[in-house]
């Protein structure tokens, strides 16, 4: 995929709106939990700054359903944003359309920054609305995308403008696009994937797309036990989805005939429930009994993983393998992360992981800074995973 980028632009004196994704996760007191997405940003602000563009940073914060609301104001970002900047001002500005906006934007210094407030309180932004779109446009004089956890949606400030502004990729979106393609597109082979999480219905897809193309693919979390139970093995009083046995049994079917060895446990750790430091066993899938909750995989399926991983060029992940947020049920998923990242770190291993938990996941085993990529998005990843084009990336494309 060739994206139209920012290199090379004149952006000295312009104004810039820059779409990014400031849908920060905070804690009940409006603490910011995470800036790894104000970080992704850093570079793309900074190569636009230097060179004299007048920056307008535009963005959701969670979902007002077109209406203003005051808990999802973005003028709170305002302070981290200029912190994690290193001292530079950013002024708010109360709307990311009119007069107002406008004004303030050329206003700026060259290299200023501005922050509009939430685009979600426009009905328009989702409905990917055209007038919206325009009213967006005519702040500025160029577009960047640097969001491509966003890129998923059709809505205006990811789409409809781009038929209004020149348009381009960012920094940061330029290097997701890039890594992605590494770990599918252009990836070098034995390929692997690791899914974990939850629930097979929401990585159907996902998994149906990676067989074509991986030579393993390991199953963890608690979706493994709706395999393990379509392959006619007692799960005992595991989670599973009933509904999703015969999808299962069908890829089983299918990675057969694909030439895609689907790495199942052989073993898992099971208790009677789900609680920190409880009483586990490691046992056999053939000695599970009626009882028995599994809430991660055994040291021998971890075995079979790593060796997997360890003939492998190129790794893509997704979702952990068992209960991580309640130890000891985090033991899998860290050891396979470790794993990941010691065999990156020595040069062998192109590694890149993404969407939902697997960031806190691979956070919590210590490992996420040994992979060669984390990606800070959730729908979107998964998304491009499943082989899907985004309506954000097409636009952009050259
Ligand atoms: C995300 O957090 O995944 C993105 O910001 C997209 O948010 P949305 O799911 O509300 O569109």
């Amino acid at each position: 995929m060739t994206l139209k980028t920012i290199e090379n632009i004149d952006v000295s004196g312009k104004v810039v709106l820059l779409r990014c994704d400031l849908n920060i996760p905070i804690s009940e007191d409006g603490e910011i939990l995470d800036i790894s997405r104000i970080e992704r940003i850093m570079p793309t602000i900074k190569y636009l700054s230097s060179r004299g563009a007048k920056i307008g940073l535009l963005s959701h914060f969670g979902r007002p359903n077109g209406k203003y609301d005051e808990n999802l104001s973005l003028g709170f970002i305002s302070e981290c944003l200029a912190e994690t900047l290193q001292a530079q001002e950013i002024v708010v500005i109360p709307d990311c359309i009119g007069k107002v906006a406008k004004q303030v934007l050329s206003d700026l210094a060259d290299g200023g920054i501005a922050l509009l407030e939430n685009v979600r309180f426009h009905i328009g932004e989702e409905k990917n609305n055209v007038k919206f779109s325009k009213s967006l446009s005519e702040i500025a004089d160029i577009y960047v995308n640097d969001a491509f956890s966003v890129s998923h949606r059709k809505h205006a400030s990811i789409y409809g403008v781009t038929k209004f502004l020149p348009s381009y990729a960012g920094l940061a979106l330029q290097l997701e696009i890039e890594m992605l393609e590494k770990v599918l597109k252009n990836a070098e082979p034995p390929t692997m994937g690791i899914i974990g999480g939850s629930k097979v219905s929401t990585k159907i897809n996902l998994i149906n797309n990676l067989m074509k193309q991986m030579k393993y693919i390991a199953i963890g979390g608690g979706m493994a036990n709706t395999f393990l139970a379509a392959d006619g093995v007692n799960i005992g009083a595991s989670f599973y989805e009933k509904n999703m046995l015969e999808d299962a049994k069908d890829i089983i079917k299918r990675s057969k005939e694909l030439g895609c060895e689907l790495i199942l446990p052989t073993d898992v750790v099971v208790a009677d429930r789900i609680e920190q430091g409880i009483d586990s066993h490691n046992i056999k899938i053939t000695e599970i009994s009626k009882n028995n909750m599994i809430l991660d995989l055994g040291i021998e399926t971890v075995g079979n993983i790593s060796n997997a991983i360890a003939n492998s060029k190129t790794l893509l992940w997704n979702g952990p393998l068992g209960v991580f947020e309640v130890p000891p049920f985090d033991e899998a998923t860290s050891s396979c992360a470790l794993t990941v990242a010691m065999l990156t770190r020595a040069g062998g291993l192109i590694s890149v992981a993404g969407g939902g938990d697997t960031v806190s996941a691979l956070n919590n085993a210590g490992a996420a800074g040994g992979f060669s990529y984390v990606s800070v998005a959730g729908g979107a990843f998964l998304e491009w995973i499943e082989g899907k084009s985004l309506p954000g990336i097409t636009v952009l494309n050259k």
